[in-house]
């Protein structure tokens, strides 16, 4: 495995594979790996003949009240355990090899980067979209694996894909959990023990959610108060949004039909959460 931190010779190595027609699979990430991000790591090893992991915290997806500086990160870790799961290539830029000083240029979908954690993370997702346009046309992979954990990331990357004729497979990976339920995260090292121990209950209210609907409830009004007054139970939850939306336009729907997921945020003191289940 090499760590390579220039796009010029990141780009040589990755032409010399394409020439002889190897398949390039990709993984985009900000590190401090979990088992979550090891997951479509081994989704892309087990498709592709050549897997590039990119490693870099993404500063323009990030606003300005946002955790930039006390990310968790950790190269040395990283390395180790991509190495152990058969990455062939890290690329792992600074931030002037990715912006450079007259950078001007971004990419933004304007129908679904306001809603969801778009609507509090203002340009977030542009700063997310042009990230990953900078790197689908660096690294110019036949495929790239994302994951359920952040649907509404993948379903944006999934529609930019589509409307900028990005010739790139988009995968997508099962949510990745805690034995107890709590949703793998970055940001979980965050959280103090008491937030902790209440933190599983997003997923259990989820969990309940769509057991009421594989019993035959279709009021999303119904599911989603549902949802609140579960995550409401623990005292430390402080609930940004429950969302019933459909896969396509992240709209709100009235009726739990094929494609309806529910999404929520909620803040466990200064950590913000984010976890979904798809419902039908
Ligand atoms: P990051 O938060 O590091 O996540 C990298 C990838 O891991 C994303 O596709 C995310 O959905 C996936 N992931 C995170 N937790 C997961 C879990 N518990 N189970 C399965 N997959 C999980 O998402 C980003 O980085 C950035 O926005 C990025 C796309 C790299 C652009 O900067």
């Amino acid at each position: 495995m090499k760590v390579i931190e220039e796009i010029d010779r990141l780009r040589k190595i990755l032409d010399k594979h394409c020439s002889k027609n190897e398949t390039i699979g990709y993984v985009p990430t900000m590190g401090y790996f979990h088992e979550g991000h090891l997951s479509l790591i081994d989704i892309a090893r087990e498709k592709a003949e050549v897997v590039v992991v990119s490693i870099y915290v993404n500063p323009t997806q990030f606003g300005p009240d946002e955790d930039l500086e006390k990310y968790p990160r950790d190269m040395n870790r990283d390395a180790k355990l991509a190495r152990e799961r058969g990455v062939d290539y890290i690329f792992h830029p600074d931030n002037d090899e990715m912006y450079s000083e007259n950078f001007s240029t971004y990419v933004q979908n304007i129908e679904l980067s306001d809603k969801l954690c778009g609507a509090t993370r203002d340009n977030h997702f542009r700063g997310v979209t042009t990230i990953v346009s900078k790197m689908f046309n660096i690294i110019n992979p036949d495929f790239a694996v994302f994951g359920q954990k952040d649907y509404q990331q993948a379903i944006i990357i999934r529609r930019m894909v589509d409307d900028l004729n990005f010739n790139i497979d988009i995968v997508l990976g099962d949510i990745i959990r805690e034995e107890d339920g709590l949703a793998t995260s970055s940001r979980n090292v965050y959280l103090s023990e008491e937030e902790r121990e209440q933190a599983p209950i997003l997923y259990q209210a989820l969990k309940e959610a769509k057991k009421k609907v594989e019993n035959g409830e279709t009021s999303a009004s119904y599911i989603k108060e549902f949802i609140h007054d579960k995550i409401n139970e623990t005292e430390k939850a402080e609930i940004e949004y429950v969302a019933i939306v459909n896969n396509k336009n992240l709209e709100e729907v009235e009726e739990v039909s094929e494609g309806v997921f529910a999404a929520v945020a909620v803040w466990f003191g200064e950590t913000r959460l984010i976890d979904n289940i798809i419902l039908k």
